[in-house]
């Protein structure tokens, strides 16, 4: 297969073509969706960029960032907007809303819809608005409407959406995009989960809205009213625990037991798809908090190298433990283990051991988890526990439900 990073042609409609070929089977599924990424020149809303940079499957382009130099607005992975496409599963004739503008998206949407279609795309940014407009009216593309506001609001006399397709990373779902979604609409968002991103497509119920598919994204943060509240905690130099609203457990404790004599354990279980794993162990058990080190921590051994891309630490009292990897043929491949901290390391790692065994043996396979986001109400407000009980995450509009099947 000839790929964009390898490919000799130089124009753009024979890199689209090739970056096409790599998108379909894995992230493209349908024929609609690879006509949208076929007829959408994406160099033309990837100003300043090299041709071939533009038709890098997997490669996000930043377009702005803060003085501090976080990226707050990008011109996403072709990749992940196709996943999100095929999620949303937009027909001729529909209605969209598309959070975060940038243009190229936007673009993508209106092939779906065709001429009977309407797309509003929303961005809180105006200097991204005024990109927007231009990048799409170069493009042939200005029957999308981009208007400049806070999402958080959604954006009402466009409403009802068929679709809403939220491109920045959202704590939490907003009641406007419920209350101007149609009533067999679907939501696709990019939701922040105690620290993971999964882009999860949902679709209304009566008591709120259900999961029909999630996928493993990164976004940039979502700005205004709803904007985050996680914060990070610092364990130790170098490493960080991140935490949603109150921390709850004895940060001092912890830092000492990060001194104190690491216990490993090995549980015998299969290890890979590990972002099915993550969200499992973020959401099975009270207590699971993300563990996020540097590389230069684990290169000075302080942490083992799963810490450096964020992983579930089982807190309980003083100790905490969180997981490991190695090869192991009996498992197919791999084992997961556990380092554990602090005075009662022994329990809390048998705990996050039998986790990981329930994992391999009742959920290991993709999909198994299904998401509810329940807006809140008088009743949900009394009848939902904390947000440190397994499984439920509260967020300030609803709680969400992860239960695994
Ligand atoms: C990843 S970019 C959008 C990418 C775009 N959809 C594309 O076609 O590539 C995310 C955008 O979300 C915008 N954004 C962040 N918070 C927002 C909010 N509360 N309301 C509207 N837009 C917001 C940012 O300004 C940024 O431009």
């Amino acid at each position: 297969m000839t790929t964009v990073r390898d490919s000799s042609v130089g124009d753009a409609a024979s890199l689209r073509s090739a970056m096409v070929g790599e998108l379909r089977g894995e992230a493209i599924t349908s024929e609609a969706v690879t006509a949208a990424f076929t007829a959408v020149p994406r160099h033309l809303f990837a100003v300043g960029e090299p041709l071939r940079a533009a038709y890098e499957a997997n490669r996000a382009l930043v377009i702005k960032r803060t003085t501090d130099g976080e990226a707050i607005s990008s011109l996403s992975a072709a990749h992940i907007q196709a996943v999100m496409l095929e999620q949303a599963a937009v027909e001729p004739g529909m209605r969209v809303l598309e959070v975060g503008s940038g243009g190229y998206n936007a673009a993508l949407l209106q092939e779906l819809v065709g001429p009977s279609g309407k797309v509003v795309s929303v961005d809180i940014d105006p200097e991204i608005v005024e990109r927007a407009r231009g990048c799409l009216a170069e493009a042939g593309y200005d029957r999308v409407e981009v208007v400049l506001a806070d999402a958080e609001n959604g954006v009402p006399h466009g409403a009802p959406y068929d679709r809403i397709v939220v491109t920045a990373g959202a704590w939490d779902i907003p009641p406007a995009w419920v209350e101007q979604l149609a009533p067999a609409g679907r939501i696709v968002v990019p939701l922040r989960l105690k620290g993971l991103t999964r882009s999860i497509a949902f679709d209304r119920t009566s008591s709120g809205l259900q999961s029909s598919s999630y996928r493993l994204c990164g976004f940039v943060p979502m700005q205004g009213d709803g904007a985050g509240t996680e914060q990070r905690v610092p364990l130790s130099d170098g490493a960080d625990l991140w935490v949603e609203g109150e921390a709850g457990f004895d940060i001092e404790a912890l830092r000492e037991a990060v001194r104190s004599a690491q216990l490993e354990r090995w549980s015998g279980a299969a290890f890979d798809l590990p972002d099915e794993l993550e969200l499992f162990l973020m959401t099975s058990a009270p207590g699971v908090v993300l563990l996020r080190a540097s590389t230069e921590a684990a290169e000075q051994g302080l942490f083992a190298l799963s810490a450096t891309r964020g992983v579930p630490a089982l807190i309980s009292g003083g100790s905490f433990a969180y997981r490991i990897k190695r090869p192991n043929e009996a498992t197919g491949g791999f084992e997961s283990g556990v380092l554990a901290y602090g005075p009662e390391a022994e329990d809390v790692a048998a705990r996050y051991v039998d986790l990981l065994r329930r994992w391999a043996s009742d959920h290991r396979r993709r999909g198994a988890a299904r998401i509810q986001y329940i807006p809140r109400t008088p009743a949900t407000t009394t009848t939902t526990g904390s947000s440190r009980s397994s499984g439920l995450i509260v967020k300030r509009h609803g709680v969400v439900e992860v239960a695994w099947q």
